[in-house]
């Protein structure tokens, strides 16, 4: 996904408390980010950051962070958080208090009158990062990420260029450095060449694939709980099917 250049985005994502900067200094440390030792997943190339910001939301006991290479892209993943988190409605009934809940599962925030009752929930579990994959060694300690999550992946469909694809062996390499026991990651793309090519090398790499699908929409215990992503939302729309493994260490 490649927009045009938005000049102001450097300064957006400098600006926002989402977007972790210096991410390296935080290598080993990113449970003192979250502020707990929940599980963190990660989901390289994220885009315009749909899927992960559902599955924090979803899911408030794991971590997540997203990783995108294009400000102009990770712009938008910024824009779409401070629209979804999210204007929640205090009811006169709750005597103004916001029903948003802090880490404790309290509700805390009282909402003046003039909010019109609808205040703000943040979300705490999940951060951003504007980089590129092939540092994430760089990044995250051994054994410090439980999941990859790959989406949709740029195909780099010339031979020559196999290696920049993220399920390339030597991405594979990467990650098993950063995952920890047992730990996966999962992949779904509308590409067959590069889903034949992504088994192969997971193998290739010393993994084992403990599932995988040609259709995930059509295999119901593989699409349990799926969440789409905007990828997916238009492919499988334009009526593709959806091919997803998961490998493990
Ligand atoms: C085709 S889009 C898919 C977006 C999203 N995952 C989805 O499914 O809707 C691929 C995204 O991965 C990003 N990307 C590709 N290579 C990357 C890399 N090496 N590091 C970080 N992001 C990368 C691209 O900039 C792009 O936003």
């Amino acid at each position: 996904m490649r927009l045009r250049n938005i000049p102001r985005a450097e300064g957006v994502l400098q600006a926002h408390p989402i977007v972790v900067k210096n991410a390296k200094l935080y290598k080993g440390k990113w449970n003192q980010i979250f502020g707990n030792m929940n599980p963190v997943h990660i989901e390289i190339g994220m885009g315009k950051g749909s899927f992960l910001l559902t599955m924090a939301e979803k899911n408030p006991e794991i971590n997540y962070i997203g990783i995108e290479r294009y400000s102009s892209v990770l712009l938008r993943a910024v824009e779409k958080y401070s629209q979804r988190h999210l204007l929640i409605h205090a009811p006169a009934e709750a005597g103004g208090v916001c029903l948003a809940r802090d880490t404790q599962e309290r509700p805390t925030t009282h909402v003046p009158a003039e909010a019109g009752g609808l205040c703000r929930k943040e979300l705490s579990n999940i951060r951003f990062i504007c980089m590129d994959a092939a540092e994430v060694e760089d990044v995250f300690a051994p054994g410090e990420i439980e999941r990859v999550y790959l989406n949709f992946s740029d195909p780099w469909p010339k031979k020559r260029h196999a290696r920049r694809r993220l399920t390339s062996r030597e991405f594979f390499r990467r990650y098993d450095k950063i995952l920890g026991e047992g730990g996966t990651v999962e992949f779904k793309t509308d590409n067959s060449e590069l889903f034949r090519f992504s088994l192969g090398e997971a193998e290739e790499a010393g993994w084992t694939l403990t599932g995988y699908t040609w259709d995930l929409h059509a295999d119901e215990q593989m699409n349990k709980g799926n969440v789409m992503t905007e990828y997916e939302e238009k492919f499988s729309g334009m009526g593709n099917s959806i091919h997803k493994l998961i490998a493990t260490r």
